[in-house]
């Protein structure tokens, strides 16, 4: 039989649902997609979107009011089959995270250098002065200034910025194969940033590393990620390679996200263009598309309809009735404009500008 390579990770109709006082909430609602070694997607949406759970989820990180249903393999392995010892040593050195914010990975009573050591010694079982020569390397390597110093000192004593270079540190510390990144770059000045990424991309290179990394910004997506996935309402809209979605989006919503977020090169005159409406209410779910309510194409269709995530072509994928740059989404903005309302009750007035 010829030899196949096995996919990082691959994820099949993943679903998170969370049991509230006020009822079930379904923050990822069927996700499936496979990352290849060496490849990097980014996942981006508002706030909300479900980007932070279904990251935690690929861990097996779950709050203790939620349920998960979907597989999950990450190396070929499915994490729900993992002995309790292979357990121990599968997160943090198979796939490790660098959580949202900073502070839920350090532990304040600890000084960095301990922290940043403990796991090296424990997964790699590393001597202690090899570990301390190894976390004074990554500190130095995530661009913190004199980093001997600052492994003696306390969370608390760092910058906000620093404590976010600490915890990316901490979770490249033990080799991961894939790296799980949620806005790790948000709170660092355009530099550092940039610095970050470029590691990132170094480690892919060199060790064959997997990133997922989270975003809000398309515009840190672009150029950094080979795939590009625009999650809403817990769910992929669109899913391409970072060169396809620029070229040629399909989904209003990737569209509206583009378009409602600044860029480095976008001149400073350039208007902005905030997205419509509101993300839907998770208790009480549409029953057709997640975005039909703030979407200008929406049709009938949209409302009653929920789209699947299909492939239109080579490794393109989207979930929309009615695509932008295709005739059917031309004729269904057509429509809408000439009514002045779409089908579910966006007012498209005469000052609102042209989409497609
Ligand atoms: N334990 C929980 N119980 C109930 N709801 C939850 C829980 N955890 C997350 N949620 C809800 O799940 C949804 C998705 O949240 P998530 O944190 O994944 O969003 P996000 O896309 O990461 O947003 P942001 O960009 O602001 O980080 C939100 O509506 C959130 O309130
Ligand atoms: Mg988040």
């Amino acid at each position: 039989m010829a030899a196949t390579t096995t996919p990082m990770l691959e994820v099949d109709d993943l679903r998170v649902r969370f049991a509230t006082p006020a009822g079930t909430i379904t923050a990822v609602d069927g996700v499936s997609l496979t990352l290849g070694e060496r490849e990097s997607i980014a996942i981006v949406g508002e706030s909300g979107s479900g980007k932070s759970v279904f990251a935690r989820t690929l861990i097996n990180l779950l709050a203790g009011n939620g349920t998960r249903t979907g597989t999950i393999k990450i190396g070929g392995r499915d994490i729900d089959e993992l002995s309790t010892a292979e357990r121990k040593h599968f997160f943090g050195v198979q796939a490790a995270m660098v959580f949202q914010d900073p502070m839920t990975s350090l532990n304040p009573v600890k000084r960095i250098g301990a922290q940043l050591t403990e796991a090296m010694r424990y997964h790699l079982k590393m001597g202690k002065e090899e570990a301390n020569d190894r976390a004074v390397g990554l500190l130095r390597q995530v661009h913190i200034p004199s980093p001997e110093k600052r492994m003696r000192q306390y969370p608390h004593e760092l910058s906000g910025g620093m404590r976010q270079r600490v915890v990316i540190a901490m979770a490249l510390a033990c080799e991961p194969r894939l790296l799980i990144a949620d806005e790790p770059t948000t709170a660092l000045d355009v530099t550092v940033q940039k610095a970050i990424l470029d590691l990132l991309d170094d480690l892919r290179a060199e060790r064959n590393m997997s990133l997922i990394l989270i975003t809000h910004d398309l515009g840190v997506a672009e150029g950094r990620a080979d795939r590009i996935g625009v999650m809403y309402a817990g769910r992929l809209m669109e899913l391409a390679t970072a060169k396809d979605l620029f070229a040629d989006m399909r989904h209003p919503y990737t569209q509206a996200l583009l378009r409602s977020i600044p860029s480095t090169d976008m001149a400073s005159h350039t208007r902005l263009h905030p997205i419509p409406g509101r993300p839907p209410d998770l208790l009480n779910p549409p029953q057709g598309c997640a975005f039909a309510a703030r979407c200008r194409h929406a049709q009938p269709e949209c409302v009653d309809i929920k789209p699947n995530l299909l492939e239109s072509s080579g490794d393109h994928w989207y979930a929309c009735h009615f695509p932008v740059g295709t005739s059917e989404g031309r004729a269904a903005l057509e429509r809408n404009e000439t009514a002045g309302v779409t089908a579910a009750g966006l007012p498209l007035d005469e000052a609102a500008e042209e989409f497609v």
